[in-house]
C-alpha cells in the first residue's frame, strides 16, 4: 500500500467531521449459526425484507462472518440500511450471474442499492465470474458481471471490498463514497451514466494486462464533472503476477468524466492512460498531482484527456463540491 501526505491530511477532514448516529436497539443479525432469534436471518435478503419501510431512522443490519451465496436488492423503499460486516473477506455476499447468462448487464448484480442513505462498513461485494475465482465456481464468461450497483443518494461504503472482473462496480445514479476500500476487476471496472462517486484513499486494483479501470458514460456536460478518484490509490501490486499495460480509462460516454487526484500511478500503466471506446467523445478526463513509477508521462493521449493543473481544478475537486453537502454526513470509518 502506498500512502502519500496528500491522502493522509486529506483523511483528517473526515475525522473532524465525522457523524455517528445513535446505535438503534433493534440490530437485525444476518448469521448461518446463531441460534434462532425474532432478529436473526440467514440470508441478508431476509434481513432487508424484515426492515421498515420508508424508516426514518438507521437500520442497522450486522452481517456475521460467512459467505452469502444470494442476490440481494436494497429497494427504493428501504432507506438508511447499514451493513456492518466483519472486514475483508469475512462478511461476503457473492452472486456468480453475467451478461452472458442474464442478457443485461445490470442484472446479473450481486447487491443491487436502489435505496438512500445506504451505508456499508466492511462488507464483501463480489460477483464470482471472475477470473480471480476459478476453480471454485468453474468457468468465467464473457460480459459484464458487476458486484455492486448504487442508485440512491447519500450512499456510503467504508472499509469494504467490491469484487468482479467485468462491470465490476456501476454507479448508475445518485451520489456514493467509498472510503478506505478496494475494488477491483479487469475490464470497465468502474462505470456509470449519471452517477456521481468520490473515491478516498481507495486501491484500485487491475486483474489484466491490458485492462480498463473507468468508462463513465455521461452523454452530456450537465453538471458534467460526475466521477471521480480523488486520492485514490492505483495499485497493481496485487495483481497476479505480470498484469501490465492497463489503461485508466475509456469513455463509454462521448462526454465521460473522471479525475484521479494526487493517485499513485505504478510503472505499469500502459503510458497512454486513456484507450478510445466511443466514438466521437471528448472526455473530460484527468490526472492531477499524481505520484509513483507511471505518473508524468510524457505519451498521455491527450485527445481522450485534458491537462488541469490542481489550482484550476479547484473549484470542483473538493468532496462536496462533487457530491453537496458530504462533509456533514460523511462518518468515521471506524465508527464499527
Ligand atoms: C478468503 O477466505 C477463503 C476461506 O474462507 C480462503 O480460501 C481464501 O483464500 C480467502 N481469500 C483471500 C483473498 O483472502
Ligand atoms: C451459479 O452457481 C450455482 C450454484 O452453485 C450453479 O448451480 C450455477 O450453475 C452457477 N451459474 C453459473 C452461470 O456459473
Ligand atoms: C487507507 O485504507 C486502508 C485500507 O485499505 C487502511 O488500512 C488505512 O488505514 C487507510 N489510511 C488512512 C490514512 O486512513
Ligand atoms: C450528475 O449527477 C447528478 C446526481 O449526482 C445528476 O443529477 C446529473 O444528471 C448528472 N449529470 C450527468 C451529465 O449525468
Amino acid at each position: 500500500m502506498h500512502f502519500t501526505t496528500a491522502t493522509v491530511s486529506a483523511l483528517a477532514l473526515f475525522a473532524v467531521s465525522a457523524s455517528t448516529g445513535p446505535i438503534s436497539s433493534n440490530v437485525l443479525i444476518v448469521s448461518k449459526t446463531a441460534p434462532a432469534a425474532p432478529n436473526v436471518f440467514r440470508t441478508v435478503q431476509a434481513a432487508i425484507d424484515a426492515v421498515p419501510e420508508h424508516a426514518n431512522t438507521e437500520q442497522i443490519i450486522r452481517v456475521h462472518a460467512g459467505i452469502y451465496f444470494e442476490q440481494v436488492t436494497i429497494a427504493k423503499s428501504k432507506p438508511r440500511v447499514t451493513l456492518v460486516g466483519e472486514g475483508r473477506n469475512s462478511s461476503v455476499i457473492q452472486f456468480n450471474r453475467s451478461s452472458h447468462t442474464d442478457g443485461s448487464s445490470v442484472s446479473p448484480t450481486t447487491v443491487r442499492v436502489e435505496a438512500d442513505d445506504f451505508t456499508a462498513f466492511g462488507m464483501t461485494f463480489m460477483n464470482t465470474n471472475t477470473d480471480a475465482f476459478l476453480g471454485e465456481v468453474g468457468v468465467r464468461v464473457a460480459g459484464p458481471s458487476p458486484a455492486l450497483y448504487t442508485q440512491g443518494v447519500r450512499n456510503a461504503v467504508y472499509n469494504s471490498w467490491v469484487l468482479g472482473w467485468q462491470d465490476t462496480l456501476l454507479v448508475n445514479r445518485g451520489n456514493v463514497l467509498f472510503i478506505n476500500s478496494f475494488i477491483e476487476g479487469a475490464v470497465d471496472y468502474i462505470w456509470g451514466r449519471g452517477g456521481a462517486a468520490f473515491f478516498h484513499n481507495c486501491t484500485l486494483n487491475t486483474l489484466r494486462s491490458g485492462g480498463y479501470i473507468i468508462a463513465e458514460g455521461t452523454t452530456a456536460p450537465v453538471g458534467g464533472l460526475n466521477f471521480t478518484n480523488l486520492d485514490s490509490l492505483l495499485n497493481s501490486k496485487n495483481a497476479p503476477a505480470g498484469v501490465a499495460n492497463f489503461y485508466l480509462g475509456r469513455p463509454w460516454g462521448t462526454a465521460a468524466t473522471a479525475f484521479f487526484v494526487d493517485s499513485f500511478i505504478p510503472a505499469t500503466i500502459n503510458p497512454t492512460y486513456w484507450h478510445t471506446m466511443t466514438q466521437g467523445a471528448t472526455p473530460l478526463y484527468s490526472d492531477i498531482g499524481s505520484k509513483g513509477p507511471g505518473a508524468n508521462s510524457i505519451s498521455v493521449n491527450t485527445a481522450l484527456s485534458v491537462v488541469v493543473t490542481k489550482d484550476q481544478a479547484a473549484e470542483f475537486l473538493s468532496m462536496d463540491a462533487w457530491i453537496p453537502g458530504a462533509s456533514s454526513w460523511i462518518q468515521n470509518p471506524h465508527r464499527f
